[in-house]
């Protein structure tokens, strides 16, 4: 539990959480922001005596939502989902979307996915006019790893974007291992300039299980100022 949330994160949390009814089935994202999130969600379930079924797109977040008193049950024990709140690395004009920083993409699109509502939920930093200062995360098995690694340097190459640094992402002296056991590659592209080409190469190459990219998966972004007010891209 953090003392002293960031007031801009903490303004697209309760904006975001205001969208939620009783008895809705809510997808949980990961990261500060979401977890911020999480914390006013269940306050907000205590004090109105909500019942909500929720989703976590993480172990992190399973863990800070059932610690919080929410109840946390599988995707599948679910089914379908009302409305899933998450944050996000990038943010566009057109609700395009960089994810995966904290490592969580491909179970946060599968929950967002699994959504009727996806709503993003950051501070003014996240908001980009075209996507790809923050590097590009993409979850890749380990079997064959150098192998697609290889394989996504040459898509790189195939869509202007030669030589870009492609860079496992360890923690510590070890490769870092996301929830479903996979590693991660980031890729630092600067800028991309065909979102859905490069998605569609990358999801190609057979040892790729998910990039962090989100297109066409938003439908609104509440973007926190430092002052608490909130600003809404749709
Ligand atoms: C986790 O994998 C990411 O997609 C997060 O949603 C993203 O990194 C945002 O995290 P912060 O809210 O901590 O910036």
């Amino acid at each position: 539990t953090s003392s002293q949330p960031d007031p801009a994160k903490l303004a697209a949390s309760r904006a975001a959480v205001a969208l939620v009814q009783d008895g809705m089935k809510l997808g949980l994202g990961t990261g500060s922001t979401a977890s911020i999130m999480v914390e006013v969600l269940a306050e907000r379930a205590r004090t109105e005596g909500l019942s909500l079924r929720c989703a976590a797109t993480s172990k992190a977040t399973a863990e800070l939502a059932a610690r919080l008193g929410l109840r946390v049950e599988s995707l599948d024990d679910i089914g379908w989902l009302d409305l899933t709140i998450d944050g996000a690395d990038e943010v566009d004009p057109d609700l395009s979307l960089i994810k995966g920083g904290g490592g969580a993409h491909l179970r946060e699109k599968i929950v967002a996915r699994a959504s009727d509502r996806m709503v993003v939920i950051a501070d003014p930093g996240k908001v980009v006019d075209r996507l790809g200062a923050f590097h590009l995360p993409v979850e890749v098995v380990p079997f064959g790893f150098d192998a697609t690694r290889v394989l996504i340097q040459r898509a790189l190459d195939g869509l202007d974007l030669a030589d870009r640094p492609v860079l496992q992402r360890m923690r510590g002296d070890a490769p870092f291992v996301t929830d479903e056991g996979n590693f991660i590659l980031d890729l630092s592209l600067e800028v991309i300039p065909d979102a859905p080409a490069l998605a569609r190469a990358l999801s190609a190459i057979p040892g790729v299980v998910e990039h962090g990219l989100f297109l066409g998966i938003c439908d609104l972004a509440i973007i926190g100022r430092p002052d608490g007010s909130v600003a809404e891209l749709r």
